[in-house]
């Protein structure tokens, strides 16, 4: 059966309702707390991620963890599939065993929540797909995130695994990790690379700018850190068919990997480290989601940094920038659409691929 052209979202969120609840029993961020507001005293439940957070963290309600919700959202954005990821900050906060058993069950629940989604007419394609999570937190033993790898390659509808910056502590590119990347690349596992914690704060200065500062520059830059120094610790000559996709594309990795390439060719301590220049990686073991908002950045990253149409796929980053008031569509999903569109030296198939193509491909979900 011939794949029909699809639109595929990989970067979309759920708080899957048991980590809901785990939020919801907690005192300190991350957390969710109820709070009355409104002249009637209504109350509203508000996600907490990080302490000190602007505004008092977001409201946040059925959007972020009812499966209708997300179909409802697909449906409307005519989104055929959603390759569905937890949000961050997934399981940062927990003891490594309390770690590993919520991995194992929310693993479970996503299966579950996949695995039953309605099948898509035509197709044995479902409409949902999604990332695992590992228990990635300092002290947890290697052997238990192995089992995790293990686990989440058994349950046939998670294709890959989310994760955050910050390793089992002291970042990706510790050494000790290294089992961990073999056996995902064993598996055939796509690492969603995802920000949570951004860049220091003191650089934000003192006016209240809401989220923007963290979120906007903040996000990205973590991404782009976190995987420069994958680069260079060599990981993807060790694993070479390792495949990881970066969240908001990249950041500014694109934008500076040149700088990176020339930083590394005049360094005496890393100049000679690395297989390849530091550019060749983007072409071969990373993959961008299109979560940039405008057609300039993503043709940019097109245009001659080997990266264009063939690494990138659509993305919406729901729940999260809901529209502020009141509207058909929402402004993050159909400017994303656009920015796909709009990118001038794209051919249509090209822009097919953006759109689903090249997701259908990464993530084997061939008919
Ligand atoms: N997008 C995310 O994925 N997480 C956030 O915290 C905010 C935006
Ligand atoms: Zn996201």
């Amino acid at each position: 059966m011939a794949t029909p052209k699809l639109l595929v979202d990989v970067h979309t969120h759920v708080y899957l309702p048991r980590y809901a609840s785990v939020l919801r029993s907690r005192t300190v961020a991350p957390r969710i707390l109820t709070r009355s507001s409104g002249p009637e005293g209504k109350s509203e439940e508000r996600l907490l991620i990080l302490e000190n957070e602007p505004s008092g963290g977001r409201p946040v309600g059925a959007q972020y963890w009812d499966r209708d919700e997300k179909l409802r959202f697909m449906d409307k954005h005519g989104i055929d599939i959603s390759v569905v990821s937890s949000a961050n900050p997934w399981l940062d906060f927990l003891s490594a065993s309390k770690a590993h058993t919520l991995a194992n069950e929310l693993n479970n629940d996503l299966e579950q929540y996949c695995s039953t989604s309605p099948i898509i007419s035509e197709t044995r394609l479902r409409r949902l797909y999604g990332f695992g999570l590992l228990p990635l937190v300092p002290e947890v033993a290697i052997s238990s995130l192995l089992d995790t790898v293990q686990q989440i390659s058994r349950l046939s509808h998670l294709k890959g695994i989310i994760m955050g910056t910050q390793g089992i502590g002291k970042g990706l590119d510790d050494d000790a990790l290294d089992p961990v990347w073999e056996a995902i690349e064993k598996a055939g596992l796509v690492v969603f690379l995802h920000p949570h914690y951004g860049v220091d704060g003191k650089a934000w200065g003192e006016k209240d700018n809401g989220h923007v500062l963290p979120l906007a520059l903040g996000f990205p830059f973590e991404t782009t850190v976190a995987t420069t120094r994958l680069i260079l610790s060599g990981v993807f000559d060790r694993f070479p068919s390792l495949r990881i996709l970066l969240a908001h594309s990249g950041g500014a990795l694109p934008q500076l990997s040149s700088r990176l390439a020339s930083c590394i060719d005049h360094d005496p301590v890393v100049a000679s480290r690395l297989k390849h220049d530091a550019r060749y990686y983007l072409g071969t073991s990373l993959w961008f989601d299109a979560v940039a908002y405008g057609s300039e950045e993503l043709g940019f990253k097109g245009a001659d940094r080997k990266i264009g149409s063939k690494r990138m796929m659509f993305g919406t980053d729901h729940p999260f920038f809901p529209p502020l008031s009141s509207s058909e569509k929402w402004a993050s999903v159909v400017e994303n659409l656009d920015a796909i569109d709009g990118v001038q030296g794209w051919t249509q198939h090209g822009r097919d691929s953006v759109r689903g193509g090249n997701a259908l491909t990464l993530f084997n979900l061939h008919n």
